[in-house]
C-alpha cells in the first residue's frame, strides 16, 4: 500500500516525538518501494505502546515487604483417591466439550537453535515423534473418548506460522479434524538498544520480535478465537507450553480443581530444584498471587530456608494454567495499553542489526532488549486464582537446550522414568530401559491404570530392553 505525503509526515512525527528518529537515519539512501515498505511496517506500530514498553522495562522492581510462600493445594499424587470426584468433574467439563486445549508456540526457540517451528522438534524417547505431533495424539485420545475432537488453538508468531500450518497439512493434522485446530499469530514489538533505540535489521526495516507468551491473551480475543469458543460455548482453557512433551495436556484433575474453586486462573506448581533455578517463583504479595521471574526474585528471598532445610518460596512455575474464556476476554480487552494491562519485561539477548554507519553487527554478547509480557503477569489481575502443586517429575521435561539441562536428552530421560514408573504401579514386573507409551493409549497417569485394567497390556517390544505401548485394537 502506498502511503500519502501526510500519512509519511505523520508516521515520522510520531516516532520522532517518542525519541526514535533514528529509525529514519537512512532514509535518504531509500528509494520509493524501501521507503513505503519502512512505513508500512511502522504503521503497524503503536509508537505509544514502544514508549510506554521502554519505560516499564526500567521501571524498578518495586520493593518486596512482605511477601509470604502462597497458599497451594497439594495435588502430586495423580492416583490420590481424594481428588478423584474433581477427576470426574472434569471428565465431565471436557465430555460437554466445555475445554479448549491452548499451545503457546510463537517462541523463537534460539536456544535450541532448530532448524524450523520448535513443535516440529522430535522429542519422544523410541519414535521420535514431534512435539506437534505428541500433543495431537493426547487430544486423539479424548476425541475418541468422548466423541469428538476438542478444539486446539496453536498460538504461532511471524516467523513460524506458515512453516507450522503446512506441517500439520503435510501431516493430514495427525488424524486430528482439521476444523478443529485454529492457529493465530501474535504480536510483534520492536527490539531495542541498550539505551532504548529501535533498532534496524535493515535500512528500511526494524528488528521485531513475538511479544512475549503474554500476547497470547491479546492475539485469543483478536483473532477471533474467544468469540469461536462463546460460540461453541466452551468456558475454560487449558494453556500449555510447546516445549514441555510431558504436560497434561488436558488434565480432568486439574480443570475440576479449577472449576470447584470458582477461580479465573489457575497455575500448576513444582518444587524448585534449588533457588538458582531459572523458573519463576510463586509468592503471595498481600492479596495477590504473583510469579516473581527468576531475574526479579531478590536473592535474599530466593535463598530462604524453613527449618527443615527446605526453600520457603519453594514453588516454582512451569507456565501450565486453566484460564477462564470470560476472564482472557476482560484483561485483553482493557484499555489501558496494548499489552493489556500486561507490564513489559525486557530480554536481553544477541541480535543482528545494523550500526550507526550501516554494517551488520553479529553481536557475541547481548546487545538488544526484547520487549515480551509473560502470561502468569495476568494472575493478580484474576479473582480467587488457584495454585496447584503437582510432582514435577510427573509432567515437566521441557526441551529449550540443545544439550545439558531441559534439553532433549534429560527430556528423554525424564519421560522415560515416568513410563518406567507407570509400569510400576500396574505390577510390571521388568525394568525395561526404554519404554514409551503412546498418548494414544493412556495420556496421564489415570488412563493409563483405566487402560491397563480394561485391556491386556501389549508391550511390543523393540529389543531385550526396549518397548513400545501403543493404542491397542479395542
Ligand atoms: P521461552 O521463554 O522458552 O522462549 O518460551 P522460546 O522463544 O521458546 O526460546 P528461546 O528463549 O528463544 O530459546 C516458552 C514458551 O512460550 C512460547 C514459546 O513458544 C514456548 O512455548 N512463547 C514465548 C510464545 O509463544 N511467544 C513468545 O513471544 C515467547
Amino acid at each position: 500500500m502506498s502511503l500519502n505525503l501526510i500519512d509519511e509526515n505523520k508516521i515520522k512525527d510520531s516516532f520522532a516525538s517518542i525519541g526514535q528518529e533514528q529509525i529514519f537515519r537512512f532514509w535518504g539512501e531509500l528509494n520509493r518501494t524501501e521507503r513505503s515498505i519502512l512505513l508500512n511496517q511502522l504503521e503497524q506500530i503503536d509508537p505509544l505502546e514502544c514508549q510506554d514498553a521502554w519505560k516499564e522495562i526500567n521501571l524498578l522492581p518495586t520493593p518486596v515487604l512482605n511477601l509470604q510462600p502462597p497458599p497451594a493445594i497439594r495435588s502430586t499424587d495423580p492416583l490420590d483417591t481424594g481428588l478423584v470426584s474433581m477427576h470426574e468433574s472434569g471428565e465431565e467439563m471436557l465430555a460437554k466439550g466445555k475445554v479448549a486445549a491452548f499451545t503457546v508456540a510463537g517462541g523463537q526457540g534460539t536456544r535450541l537453535g532448530h532448524n524450523g517451528p520448535k513443535g516440529t522438534f522430535p522429542c519422544t524417547p523410541l519414535k521420535k515423534h514431534s512435539l506437534f505431533q505428541h500433543f495431537a495424539e493426547n487430544l486423539s485420545f479424548f476425541t475418541k473418548r468422548f466423541g469428538k475432537c476438542p478444539r486446539w488453538f496453536i498460538m504461532t508468531s511471524q516467523e513460524n506460522h506458515t512453516q507450522t500450518r503446512k506441517y500439520f497439512e503435510k501431516n493430514q493434522f495427525f488424524g486430528l479434524d482439521k476444523n478443529r485446530v485454529t492457529f493465530f499469530q501474535q504480536g510483534m514489538m520492536p527490539a531495542f538498544s541498550m539505551d532504548g533505540k529501535i533498532l534496524l535489521q535493515e535500512k528500511n526495516q526494524l528488528v521485531m520480535s513475538p511479544n512475549g507468551h503474554g500476547g497470547s491473551l491479546k492475539a485469543l480475543v483478536e483473532s477471533g478465537s474467544i468469540g469461536l469458543m462463546e460460540e461453541e460455548e466452551i468456558e475454560c482453557i487449558s494453556y500449555f507450553q510447546v516445549d514441555n512433551p510431558m504436560v497434561y495436556c488436558m488434565d480432568p484433575t486439574f480443570i475440576g480443581l479449577h472449576k470447584a474453586s470458582g477461580s479465573e486462573m489457575s497455575s500448576k506448581a513444582v518444587k524448585k530444584l534449588s533457588s538458582e533455578e531459572r523458573v519463576g517463583t510463586f509468592v503471595q504479595n498481600g492479596e495477590s498471587l504473583q510469579v516473581l521471574e527468576y531475574s526479579d526474585i531478590p536473592q535474599k528471598i530466593s535463598k530462604e530456608k524453613l527449618k527443615n532445610g527446605s526453600l520457603r518460596f519453594g514453588l516454582g512455575s512451569i507456565a501450565i494454567h486453566m484460564l477462564e474464556r470470560n476472564f482472557v476476554h476482560r484483561v485483553a480487552g482493557s484499555e489501558k495499553t496494548k499489552s493489556q494491562g500486561l507490564k513489559y519485561h525486557g530480554a536481553h539477548k544477541k541480535v543482528c542489526c545494523l550500526d550507526k554507519e550501516g554494517s551488520r553487527v553479529h553481536p557475541s554478547q547481548p546487545n538488544a532488549i526484547k520487549a515480551e509480557t509473560f502470561v502468569f503477569d495476568a494472575l493478580p489481575l484474576a479473582c480467587d486464582p488457584l495454585l496447584v502443586e503437582i510432582n514435577r517429575e510427573e509432567e515437566f521435561g521441557p526441551i529449550k537446550n540443545p544439550s545439558g539441562s531441559d534439553s532433549c536428552s534429560s527430556s528423554e530421560k525424564l519421560q522415560i522414568s515416568r513410563n518406567q514408573r507407570w509400569l510400576k504401579v500396574i505390577g510390571v514386573p521388568e525394568r525395561l530401559n526404554k519404554v514409551e507409551i503412546s498418548p494414544l493409549f493412556a495420556p496421564t497417569l489415570p488412563y493409563f491404570l483405566e487402560q491397563t485394567s480394561k485391556f491386556p497390556l501389549d508391550l511390543k517390544k523393540l529389543s531385550k530392553e526396549s518397548a513400545l505401548i501403543e493404542l491397542q485394537n479395542t
